[in-house]
Parts: structure tokens; C-alpha cells; sequence
């Protein structure tokens, strides 16, 4: 599995959405790398890490998630997850919460895929196979960024979806099936017992704010937040409103 290993301090794991890889984290890590250990890996069959060989449910990806922290030597650490990172980071605490001592949500959502939902996973996928990683660019990219966005910085569109051309299809494939069959997780948030952020994006229509207030509230004590202008992609989006709420958080658990 390919990953980053950046900084020193406190470490603190990204984990990043579909169709994205590890990349989509760079003003975090530039932002977090003087003060605290930022590792930012590319989950299994995305970004540069190989296709596994064995089916995938979001279990696996954390199972890959907690071996790559036995192999850094980290015993505990601060959890991010975003949408898809998300989902794999409620299988992290499900499995092994005594590992984080405290976790960030951004634009994800506890409950798992309506019967419609996952049937358009599985056409997703049919369609990643015929027609290759395009059609995940095709139908995310409009999604990640507001349209100003879009329309105003070519530049960062170019770049994610470059990121997004260069994905492996099958790779996408695999996710596409984990998080069709992923569990509900409100049960999980609801018994959880440590500091927690929930970040969303005013304008994000893949894990609107209302779904992710509603999260927050599930959270025991959950500090909810809501970046003005930025869509589901918020920590690329909008990554000085979002760096300032994280290190915020951060700097509250102290080291
Ligand atoms: C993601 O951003 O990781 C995905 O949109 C999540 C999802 O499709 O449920």
C-alpha cells in the first residue's frame, strides 16, 4: 500500500474518498506536517497502491488501515476520514478503537446504501469496466467542487481530474462493491467516547449538512462545523476554512 509518513508529533491518519487518492489531503499535510506526524495513505487498488487480490469490504480496507499503523509503529493515533475515508474509518473504530484517540468526519454518512443506491454502485461498476475510469470522473467531478468553483479555477478541475483519470478500474470497482455492502453505523457513533469533529460543506449534495448535523448529534459531545462555499469536496475546496477547524480540534486535544 502506498502511503506518506510527513512531520513529527501527535500522528494523525488521513483517509481519502472515491474516486481520490492520497493527494486530496495536500493543504492538510502542508498545513499539519510542522507540529504533527501526518501519514496519508492511498487505500487499496486507488492512487498508487496495488489492486488486491481478494474481495473487498470496508473491513478490509481497515484491516490494511490498522497493519500499515503496526508497520509505522504507531500505537494511537487521530483518525480523519472523508466519505468513502469515512466509512473506513467507522469499520476503524468499530474494530479497534483503543488505536485513536479521537476522530474527524468530513462529508460522510453513518447509514449504509438504500436498495437504489447500490444497484447504481453496481452500474457504476459495470460501467468502469466498459468504459474505464472516466466515468467515475464523469460523474463525481461535478460534485467535489461548487460550480464557481469549477468555472473559476481550472487549474484545480485539471488536477482532480487527472487524479481521477489515473485511477485503475478495477480498483474503483472494488470500492464501488465494498461500500454497496457497507453497514449502518449510527449504532457505532451513538456508543462512541472520544473528542469528535464533523465537518461539512454548505453546498456538498453528496453528504448534504443536514445529514451531517444529524451525524454530529448521534456523537456523544461531536463538534459539528459547516464550511460556507465548498461542496463535497471541502478539504480541497475550501482548505483555509477547513485547516482553521481542524487545527483548532487539534490543538484542543493538546499532544
Ligand atoms: C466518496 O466521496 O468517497 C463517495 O462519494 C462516497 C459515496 O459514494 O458514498
Amino acid at each position: 500500500m502506498f502511503y506518506e509518513d510527513q512531520g513529527n508529533g501527535l500522528p494523525v491518519i488521513f483517509l481519502h474518498g472515491f474516486p481520490l487518492d492520497h493527494t486530496m489531503w495536500q493543504h492538510q499535510t502542508a498545513a499539519l506536517k510542522g507540529s504533527y506526524r501526518v501519514i496519508t495513505p492511498d487505500l487499496p487498488g486507488m492512487g498508487q497502491s496495488d489492486i488486491p487480490q481478494e474481495p473487498m469490504m470496508l473491513d478490509e480496507y481497515a484491516n490494511r488501515i490498522i497493519a500499515l499503523m503496526d508497520h509505522l509503529n504507531i500505537h494511537k493515533a487521530v483518525l480523519a476520514g472523508f466519505s468513502m475515508g469515512g466509512y473506513v474509518a467507522f469499520s476503524l473504530l468499530s474494530k479497534a478503537p483503543e488505536r485513536f484517540t479521537a476522530v474527524i468526519l468530513s462529508n460522510t454518512r453513518p447509514e449504509s446504501d438504500s436498495q437504489e443506491a447500490r444497484i447504481n454502485r453496481f452500474r457504476m461498476a459495470a460501467s468502469l469496466l466498459e468504459n474505464g475510469s472516466v466515468t467515475a470522473r464523469d460523474a463525481m467531478l461535478p460534485k467535489l467542487l461548487t460550480g464557481h468553483t469549477l468555472e473559476k479555477d481550472s487549474h484545480r478541475k485539471e488536477m482532480l481530474s487527472k487524479t481521477m483519470l489515473a485511477m485503475k478500474p478495477e480498483g474503483l470497482v472494488l470500492a464501488c462493491l465494498s461500500m454497496a455492502y457497507r453497514k449502518d453505523s449510527s449504532e457505532l457513533l451513538a456508543g462512541m467516547h472520544m473528542p469528535a469533529l464533523v465537518i461539512a460543506g454548505s453546498q456538498d449534495i453528496v453528504t448534504p449538512p443536514e445529514i451531517m448535523e444529524q451525524m454530529a448529534k448521534l456523537i456523544p459531545n461531536a463538534h459539528y462545523a459547516e464550511i460556507n462555499g465548498a461542496a463535497h469536496l471541502a478539504p480541497l475546496e475550501r482548505p483555509e476554512d477547513y485547516n482553521r477547524i481542524l487545527l483548532d480540534f487539534l490543538q484542543k486535544l493538546g499532544s
